[in-house]
Parts: C-alpha cells; sequence; structure tokens
C-alpha cells in the first residue's frame, strides 16, 4: 500500500507536537511542585487570595507570583508575594527551590522562624523579608554565596547581629528588630556592602575599627541603639557614603576636626565625604565644635545635631552649604552670635537653634531664607529687635523666638499676624504682638532698657497688667474666653488651682516642652513644675484685689529673672 508521504508527515508531525505538548504540561520538577504546595499549605489565611491559582490545573510556573527559568524542565526562580497580607508561616520546604534566586514576602503577616533550610539556597540573591512578624535568630546565610541583598527590617527577629553573612552581600537592612550583641568585626569583611542598616535594635558595644575598610559604603544607619564610645571615625574612610544616621545612642567623646585629623596633607575629616547628603548624630553625649569642614561637603542637604553637649560657636562656613535645608542643632551649648552667612543658605527649610547659648542680634539675613518653613530659636540669650524681614517670609509655618532678650516692636506682617503659628512670650522687652500674645508688656516706660533695670516708677495698674499677662502666657487661654474680661476672674481660677492642681491649667503645649525628651528625668520634670509654681505665685502677686497687696514691678521683674536663671542653671 502506498502511503501518501505528505499525509504521513502531516501526521507524525501533529503526533509529536501534541506528545510534546503533553510532555510540556507533566514537565517541571516534581520537588519545585511539592515545595510549593507545602508553602501554601503553611498558610492559614490568605485574605485576598493571592494563592488561589495555586492547584493542579495549572502548571505551577503559572501560579500567581511564581517564575520559572525557560531551560527545561523549567525551575522555580522567583517567588513574588507582597502586600498580601498573609498569614501563616514560610515552609521550610522552600530551601528544597534549589534554583531560586530571589524570594519576596514583604509586607504580610507571617510569623514564627525564618527556616533554616533557605541557608541551603545556593543559587538566592535577593531575600526581602521586610514587615512581618517573624520571630526567632536569623539563621546561617554563610552558604547563599549568591545573596547581594538581605532585608529583614520591621519584624520581631532576636538574637546575636548575626555573624556570618556571605561575602558579596550589597545591603543588609536589620532594622526594627529586637537584636542584641555587638556588630560583629567580620562584617568589615563584606568588601561590597553599599548600604547597611540596623535601627532600632538594642545592639550595643562599638561600631568596630574594621568597618574603615567598607570603602564603598554610601548608607549606615544605627540610629536607636545602645552603642558608645568615641565618635565613631571610621565613616570618615567611606568616601562613598551619602547617608549616615547614628541618632539616639550613647556616644561620647568630642567630634572629629580638622586640627587632630591630619594624616600627611590629607585632612582625615567630615571633608573627605564628597557625597554626604545626610548626617544625623542627634540625642548623644558629643562634645567639641561644630567642625568647618562639614559645610564643605557639596552635597550635604541635612544636618542633626541636636540633644548633645557641643559648645563654641557655629562657623560662619555653615554659609558655604548650599543644598542645606534641613539643620537642627537645638539643645546643646552652643554659644556665639548665629552667623550672617547662615543667610545664604537660600535651601534653608528647617532651622532649628532653640536651647543653646546663642547671643547677639537675630541676623537680618534671615530674610533672604525664602523657602524657609520652620524656625526655632527659643531659649538662648538672643538681643536686640525682631528682624522685620522675618515677616516676609512667605512659607514660615512656625517661628518660636521665646525665652531671649528680645526687645523692641514685634512686627505686625506676615506669620507675626497669626498666634498660634509663633511664640514669643519670655522677652521682657517686647511690645506690640499679635491678638493671643498681645503684650499691653509697654507698661514700663524703660525706652529701649530691659525690665529689670527698672526706669520709670511703674503704678500699681501697671503692676495689675503684667500679672494678668503673665498668668494670660502661661496658662493660654484664648483672648476671648470670659475670665479675661476682667482680670480677676484669671487670677482667681489661677488661685484655686494653686499650688496643687497647676498642671491642670498651664498650656499643655509648655508642659509638652517639658517632656520633650522622653528620657527626661524625674528630676528634671519636678524643676520644671516648680519654675510653673514659681511664675505663677508671681502673679497672683501682681493681681491681688487691693492695690496695696500688689508687689511692685521691679519686684516682680527680678524674682522672674531669677526664676530664669535657676532653671537654665539647673538643666
Ligand atoms: C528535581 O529537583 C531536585 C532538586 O534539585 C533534584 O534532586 C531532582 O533530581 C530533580 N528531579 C528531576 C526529575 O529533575
Ligand atoms: C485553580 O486555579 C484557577 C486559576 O488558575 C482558578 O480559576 C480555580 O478556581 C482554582 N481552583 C481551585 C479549586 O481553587
Ligand atoms: C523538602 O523539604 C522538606 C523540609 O526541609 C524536607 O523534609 C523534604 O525531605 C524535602 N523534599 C525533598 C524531595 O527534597
Ligand atoms: C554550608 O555548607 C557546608 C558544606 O556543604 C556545610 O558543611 C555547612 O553545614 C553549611 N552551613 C550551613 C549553615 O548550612
Ligand atoms: C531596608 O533597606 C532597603 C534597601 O536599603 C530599603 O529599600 C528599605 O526601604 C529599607 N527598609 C526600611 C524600613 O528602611
Ligand atoms: C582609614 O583612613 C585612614 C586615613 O585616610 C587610613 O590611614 C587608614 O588606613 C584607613 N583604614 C582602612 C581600613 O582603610
Ligand atoms: C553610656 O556610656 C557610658 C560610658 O561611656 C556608660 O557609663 C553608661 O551607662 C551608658 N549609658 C547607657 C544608657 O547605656
Ligand atoms: C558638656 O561639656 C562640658 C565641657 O565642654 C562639660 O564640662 C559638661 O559637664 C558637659 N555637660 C554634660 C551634660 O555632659
Ligand atoms: C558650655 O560651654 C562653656 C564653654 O564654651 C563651658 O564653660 C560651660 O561649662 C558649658 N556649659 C554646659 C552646661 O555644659
Ligand atoms: C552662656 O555664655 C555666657 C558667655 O556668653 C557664659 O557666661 C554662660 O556661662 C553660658 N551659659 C551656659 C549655660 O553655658
Ligand atoms: C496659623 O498657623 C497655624 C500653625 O502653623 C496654621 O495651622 C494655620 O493655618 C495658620 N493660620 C493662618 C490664618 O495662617
Amino acid at each position: 500500500m502506498k502511503v501518501t508521504t505528505t499525509a504521513g508527515h502531516f501526521l507524525l508531525v501533529l503526533l509529536a507536537s501534541i506528545s510534546h505538548s503533553v510532555i510540556c504540561s507533566t514537565s517541571g520538577n516534581e520537588t519545585d511542585r511539592l515545595s510549593l504546595l507545602e508553602f501554601k499549605n503553611a498558610i492559614s489565611v490568605d485574605p485576598h487570595q493571592a494563592l488561589i491559582s495555586w492547584n493542579d490545573s495549572n502548571h505551577f510556573c503559572s501560579w500567581e507570583g511564581v517564575s520559572c527559568s525557560s531551560k527545561n524542565p523549567p525551575r522555580v526562580t522567583s517567588i513574588n508575594l507582597i502586600n498580601q497580607n498573609l498569614q501563616g508561616n514560610i515552609s521550610p520546604s522552600l530551601g528544597n527551590l534549589t534554583f531560586l534566586m530571589h524570594l519576596s514576602l514583604v509586607n504580610n503577616r507571617l510569623t514564627r522562624q525564618i527556616p533554616s533550610s533557605l541557608g541551603r539556597l545556593r543559587r538566592l540573591q535577593s531575600l526581602y523579608l521586610s514587615n512581618n512578624m517573624l520571630q526567632g535568630i536569623i539563621p546561617s546565610f554563610a552558604n547563599c554565596s549568591g545573596l547581594r541583598k538581605l532585608w529583614l527590617d520591621h519584624n520581631e527577629l532576636a538574637g546575636e547581629f548575626p555573624g556570618d553573612l556571605p561575602l558579596g552581600l550589597e545591603e543588609l537592612n536589620l532594622s526594627f528588630n529586637n537584636l542584641i550583641g555587638t556588630i560583629p568585626s567580620k562584617l568589615g569583611n563584606l568588601k561590597a556592602l553599599k548600604k547597611f542598616r540596623c535601627a532600632f535594635n538594642d545592639i550595643d558595644g562599638t561600631v568596630p575599627g574594621e568597618l574603615a575598610a567598607l570603602r564603598g559604603m554610601e548608607l549606615l544607619s544605627i540610629t536607636d541603639n545602645r552603642l558608645s564610645g568615641g565618635f565613631p571615625e571610621v565613616i570618615l574612610n567611606m568616601s562613598a557614603l551619602v547617608a549616615f544616621g547614628l541618632c539616639y545612642n550613647n556616644f561620647s567623646g568630642e567630634l572629629p576636626s580638622e586640627a587632630n585629623q591630619f594624616i600627611g596633607n590629607i585632612p582625615s575629616s567630615f571633608g573627605n565625604l564628597q557625597f554626604l547628603t545626610t548626617l544625623t548624630i542627634s540625642r548623644n553625649n558629643l562634645h567639641g565644635s561644630v567642625p568647618k569642614e562639614i559645610f564643605s561637603i557639596p552635597t550635604l542637604a541635612q544636618l542633626g545635631f541636636a540633644f548633645n553637649n557641643l559648645s563654641g560657636e557655629l562657623p560662619a562656613e555653615v554659609g558655604n552649604a548650599k543644598n542645606l535645608w534641613n539643620l537642627q542643632l537645638s539643645s546643646n551649648n552652643l554659644s556665639g552670635d548665629i552667623p550672617d552667612t547662615l543667610g545664604n543658605c537660600e535651601t534653608l527649610q528647617e532651622v532649628l537653634l532653640d536651647e543653646n547659648n546663642f547671643s547677639g542680634h537675630i541676623p537680618t539675613s534671615f530674610g533672604k531664607l525664602i523657602v524657609l518653613r520652620l524656625l526655632g530659636l527659643s531659649h538662648n540669650q538672643l538681643s536686640g529687635s525682631i528682624p522685620a524681614s522675618l515677616g516676609d517670609l512667605q512659607l514660615l509655618q512656625q517661628l518660636d523666638l521665646s525665652f531671649n532678650h528680645l526687645t523692641g516692636q514685634v512686627p505686625t506682617k506676615g506669620i507675626f499676624k497669626n498666634s498660634t503659628a509663633m511664640r514669643i512670650d519670655g522677652n521682657m522687652g517686647l511690645c506690640g504682638g499679635a491678638p493671643e500674645l498681645q503684650l499691653p508688656e509697654c507698661p514700663i516706660r524703660t525706652s529701649n532698657k530691659k525690665c529689670s533695670e527698672g526706669g520709670q516708677v511703674s503704678t500699681a495698674s501697671d503692676v495689675f497688667s503684667f500679672g494678668v499677662v503673665l498668668l494670660e502666657l502661661f496658662i493660654r487661654r484664648r483672648p476671648t474666653d470670659d475670665m479675661f474680661k476682667d482680670g480677676l476672674s484669671i487670677a482667681k481660677h489661677v488661685e484655686v488651682n494653686f499650688p496643687d492642681r497647676i498642671l491642670e491649667i498651664v498650656d499643655p503645649q509648655l508642659q509638652q516642652e517639658l517632656d520633650l525628651c522622653q528620657e527626661t528625668p524625674m528630676a528634671v520634670k519636678e524643676k520644671g513644675v516648680h519654675c510653673f509654681r514659681s511664675v505663677l505665685n508671681i502673679g497672683l502677686c501682681c493681681t491681688k484685689p487691693t492695690p496695696s497687696e500688689r508687689i511692685s514691678i521691679q519686684e516682680a521683674s527680678a524674682k522672674l529673672h531669677g526664676i530664669k536663671d535657676a532653671y537654665l542653671r539647673e538643666n
């Protein structure tokens, strides 16, 4: 029988293609399929039905979030199930996915341990488990020689800082866990490390000198741990560093400065960090002065040294920082004039210099900071008048000039019209001001002199208004409040709450300032309460119903200065 070759050929091709497609649909590694099914089994709640397609009516390579290699048989190379709110735990069976390169389970609610079997995945390149509720210790990834990115942040991981990490690691993110122990000096062997975060843990000890070898480091965040020792000068070797954060630790000693860091001809100081944008070391115990080289870093955008014990002057070089938008130096011991050159940093949006010992005038050049949103100069020794140019700053949202020695007329433009956006209280020599802070305070005609310097003899009614304003400042009621219709009712209000219940009536914002720092020791808080009590007492002495009972304005002023000096001295 003669078979037509064309038809026979066609039949063969057809058969071959059918059998090929059958092979394809059943091909794929059985171990991979079973591993994935076990992973699904360990998920108890799947609110968005992310795993509904994980069933045998489709090939596992088409299951949601699963990707495979194109080779035959196809093998699982990637699992990506983010933002699914999956509950349950991570099955150890994933350790059988020999070809897995990428595993991301970010933003779920997975609990229990990270299976140690993941440490068998030699081809793994990125492991992203951020933002789950994973517990227990971090397993060893020393054998995952391909691992480049390890994100375990925002979990409940405990135990020691991992000691044996793969040498090729580029990103390590351990932030927001409960890790203890010290940063191992072996971390200095991970020469490829570019981003390292272990913020918000309980790591103690010092920053090992071996980290100086990490020349390629771009981001280093160790904020909120219990690290101590001198300022970690190893960061000065990291010339690629872009951001460095070590707030809320216990570093002490001096900040490095050019003078103590000359090596050959090259100043080994902050000036070496040519790409740095962010340097935050607030809330430590550092002293010494603000190194002027910092301001020659062309990229510097954020500088935070608040809550330390820095002294000396703010260098005039600050004016060289042409990209600086955030400058936080509050609660230090800086003194001298605020440099005029600060007005050259026209990108500044936030300037916080509160609670230092700055003296002299507020630079008029601040008027050039046209994008300034926040300016804090409270609790310094600033004198002179408030530059009217501050009223021209259209974007200024918060201004705190309280507790200085400012005198003269309060400007009337711009922010000075908004009493909730600014504070000028605690300046004895200011006149005018926004409605809520309306100082009637010039009751004493001292002609440009400070209150305590006397001047014309005041009348008993002057002292009464003085007392009322004093009470208003500390109680901070709306001017429309009934008790403002007659000064006696605010005095009565204070009197009935005095001395035991004053915290129920004192301006909550003032009280909050005492609590600014949660660690504020009880003794310091008590000093604050004592201060409130003393001031209110003076207010009461000034507002006695009969003029003869009232103290003199000089006496009131002298007492207030005494209270302030004692308060500043003790804190
Ligand atoms: C499936 O994968 C496992 C682990 O890689 C391997 O041991 C096994 O030989 C593979 N089976 C087939 C049929 O390829
Ligand atoms: C199996 O997966 C398909 C989607 O690929 C889905 O339509 C079907 O409902 C699933 N079957 C079961 C029993 O979940
Ligand atoms: C897969 O992984 C589990 C847990 O690690 C293990 O008990 C099992 O023997 C593995 N299966 C295969 C086929 O390798
Ligand atoms: C790493 O691999 C070696 C050699 O296979 C093995 O002896 C060791 O136990 C592995 N380590 C871990 C932590 O899995
Ligand atoms: C963890 O690190 C990665 C890479 O640096 C980053 O993208 C991620 O935002 C980090 N997570 C947190 C919470 O900082
Ligand atoms: C760190 O920098 C200093 C000064 O440039 C240099 O002497 C030292 O060898 C560097 N350390 C490392 C580990 O590179
Ligand atoms: C901070 O470090 C000093 C030693 O420099 C130590 O005495 C003190 O206990 C540490 N404080 C905290 C809160 O760890
Ligand atoms: C701040 O530093 C000075 C020395 O510059 C020192 O006398 C003082 O005790 C330090 N204050 C605090 C609170 O550490
Ligand atoms: C502030 O610094 C000066 C030196 O500039 C020092 O004499 C003084 O003790 C410091 N005050 C505090 C409270 O640390
Ligand atoms: C503030 O500086 C003055 C000198 O300008 C100094 O006498 C005073 O002790 C300093 N105050 C504090 C708290 O350091
Ligand atoms: C006053 O300032 C407050 C606080 O900055 C702000 O919320 C409010 O909108 C401002 N009011 C006006 C009229 O500008």
